[in-house]
């Protein structure tokens, strides 16, 4: 068994298909069977049936992929491990980031944290929470940045920065500039959403159920930026992050509501896996982030600068 054949069944794995996977390792289609061919008949299993287009795990192949996938994040983080040994500081940073965090947060702490180790090599992946958590748990990523870890996946999670989710709207909602309205005003209003698998989008439903809104509809929007500017031009209201719409407030593009119960009072977490040690750039940025959290005046949430309304 080479660490090759098991890097091209992982490949098959994540893209569904012989030929997804030779196109993602730039190899033929026939090397890609013939890996998992020999995988095969030294396991006396078959790892994969055919289904639709493609191929799935089977019963043996599933049991088999968590101890590849773990292997082989293992095996990247004693390369990673080995080479900042060898050159102290110079090791690689694998972070994912959820996307709220990435767009907003990410970035400053890199650059404070690049300020301390100009020779260490970042590399930021971005996408919503479910992406990061399975990054995460399949070790391509050795450090998360998101919500609160979630339970029964083997992940931990460290507090580094408060969270805040914010109702905003386009300044001229007739929401806009009233004081403290109730949930009950909330219901009969379209509720613009991030998209499956966000943990805003996720946050957004558990307030709505808690409170007992009922949305006059939902309109599913696939990021950040189009969910704000969809508010922006009056399209519907909706529940985000301060972070992410610090500057729109600042901008007078968009203005917050001020509801009763709200802000939503989270934290920003960086996530690992309990399992196993956090190779040495990836345990260093850690120790930053915590050091960096407990500073005073880190604990609270940057209140965006409030803009007298229009007239
Ligand atoms: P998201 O995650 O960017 O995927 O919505 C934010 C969060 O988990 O709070």
């Amino acid at each position: 068994m080479t660490i090759g054949q098991l890097r091209t069944f992982l490949a098959v794995v994540r893209n569904g298909s012989v030929r997804g996977a030779a196109a993602a390792l730039f190899v033929s289609e026939p090397s890609v069977s013939a890996a998992v061919a020999a995988l095969e008949r030294e396991l006396k299993a078959d790892l994969f049936e055919r289904h639709g287009r493609g191929v799935r795990l089977t019963t043996a192949g599933e049991a088999f992929a968590r101890y590849v996938a773990d292997a082989l994040g293992m095996l990247e983080q004693g390369i990673d491990a080995a080479r900042d040994a060898a050159r102290p500081g110079t090791g690689r940073l694998r972070l994912v980031s959820v996307t709220t965090a990435g767009e907003y947060i990410v970035p400053r702490l890199l650059r404070e944290f690049r300020a301390r180790e100009p020779e260490v090599e970042p590399i930021l992946e971005v996408g919503n929470r479910a992406f990061a958590l399975d990054r995460l748990v399949a070790r391509e990523a050795d450090l998360g940045i998101g919500g609160r870890p979630p339970q029964g996946r083997g992940l931990a999670g460290v507090r580094i920065l408060p969270n805040h989710l914010i109702l905003v709207a386009a300044p001229a909602h007739p929401l806009v500039g009233r004081s403290a309205v109730a949930v009950a005003d909330l219901s009969g209003e379209t509720w613009l959403m991030r998209e499956q698998g966000s943990g805003t989008s996720a946050a957004t439903e558990e307030f709505l159920a808690g409170a007992g809104i009922q949305p006059r509809a939902r309109l599913m929007l696939g990021s950040n930026g189009a969910v704000k500017q969809a508010a922006a031009v009056g399209l519907g209201i909706t529940l985000l992050s301060r972070d992410a719409v610090a500057l729109e407030i600042d901008a007078g593009i968009l203005a917050e509501v001020s509801v009763k119960g709200l802000p939503l009072r989270r934290h920003w977490y960086a996530l690992y896996l309990e399992r196993g040690a956090l190779p040495p750039a990836a345990e260093r940025f850690l120790k930053f982030l915590r050091t960096r959290a407990a500073e005073p005046g880190n604990e609270r949430s940057r209140p965006a600068r409030r803009r007298r309304s229009p007239g």
